[in-house]
């Protein structure tokens, strides 16, 4: 078996009603008896946070990233960027800053998905306009093109048999990655993307039920709580969130609780004033 198909071989490998009660630990609804290979794919999906030492091959790599520019765009701006890392330098120093992640350095590859707003400014320059929409839509507009990118781009890898993790904490560290990658004002990272041959695959990770997250004719978040005893049950307990804060916890923390105590804390306080310095206007 080639490489390039083994994730698609894994996921098919599975039926339907598999990959169902592997993504919300119960048969959740009856799927249909067969779906596309394609969608057996997505619906096995997780990040791979163990590399093999084994670079990708450059016409794979340019094809990963053609699937990531095949995601749609808020009115065709393509208002994003994406660098790719492959000097275990850059790769190292980034992953030093971080510190707690040691797939990043393990991984041949380093993408990193930024918005960007500099490009739409440059056209209107060289086109003789004004522009006029340096605010938080355009931000959100350009986040939601680069994001969109990073999710084609994890599907194409993982369609190729090669694994991505998204890494957020490249936003704790702006103020050395902007000026190591030299990103100019109006660029923005959104979120690192390791990318490389997995070792290993990680569990599947259940999401929350349908009816929590997917709302019919009309917003309804009355089923949360009940949800949450067996959505907690479903989950090995975790290492506690800000321990320094709440106190350790022998026995680990649930979702839930996890997520309550990383959210209670303010996470990047700095980064609005960041990108405020680099000419994006929040306003
Ligand atoms: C925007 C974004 C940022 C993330 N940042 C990190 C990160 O910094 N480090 C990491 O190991 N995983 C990161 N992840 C991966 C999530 O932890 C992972 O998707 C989640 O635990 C669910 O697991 P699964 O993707 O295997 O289903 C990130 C995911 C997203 C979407």
């Amino acid at each position: 078996m080639s490489k390039a198909r083994s994730g698609a071989t894994l996921a098919t490998m599975s039926t339907p009603a598999d990959l169902i009660r592997a993504r919300y630990g119960n048969l959740a609804f009856e799927p249909p008896a067969e779906i596309p290979a394609g969608l057996a794919m997505v619906l096995d999906r997780r990040v791979t946070r163990r590399y093999r030492d084994e670079p990708i091959p450059e016409p794979l790599l340019q094809t990963v990233l053609a699937a990531a520019q095949s995601a749609p765009s808020k009115s065709d701006l393509q208002q994003y960027s994406i660098l790719v890392l492959q000097d275990p330098a850059k790769i190292a120093a980034i992953a030093d800053w971080i510190g707690t992640m040691p797939w990043i350095k393990q991984a041949p590859v380093l993408l990193l998905f930024c918005g960007d707003i500099r490009r739409g400014q440059r056209l209107a320059a060289i086109h003789g306009r004004e522009h006029a929409n340096n605010n938080v839509d355009t931000f959100i507009n350009a986040t939601a093109d680069a994001a969109l990118a990073m999710g084609h781009c994890i599907l194409a890898a993982e369609g190729a048999g090669l694994g991505t993790c998204p890494i957020s904490y490249v936003r704790n560290h702006v103020e050395k990655i902007g000026p190591m990658l030299g990103l100019p004002k109006g660029v923005f990272p959104v979120a690192g993307l390791t990318l490389g041959w997995p070792v290993a695959r990680n569990e599947p990770s259940p999401r929350l039920p349908q009816n929590v997250v997917v709302h019919r004719e009309r917003y309804n978040d009355s089923g949360l709580e009940a949800a949450l005893p067996a959505y907690d049950a479903l989950r090995p307990p975790a290492k506690p969130r800000y321990p320094e804060v709440y106190g350790p916890k022998a026995e680990g923390c649930v979702w839930s609780e996890n997520s309550a105590r990383q959210l209670s804390v303010p996470e990047r306080f700095g980064l609005s004033v960041w990108l405020k310095l680099r000419g994006i206007d929040l306003a």
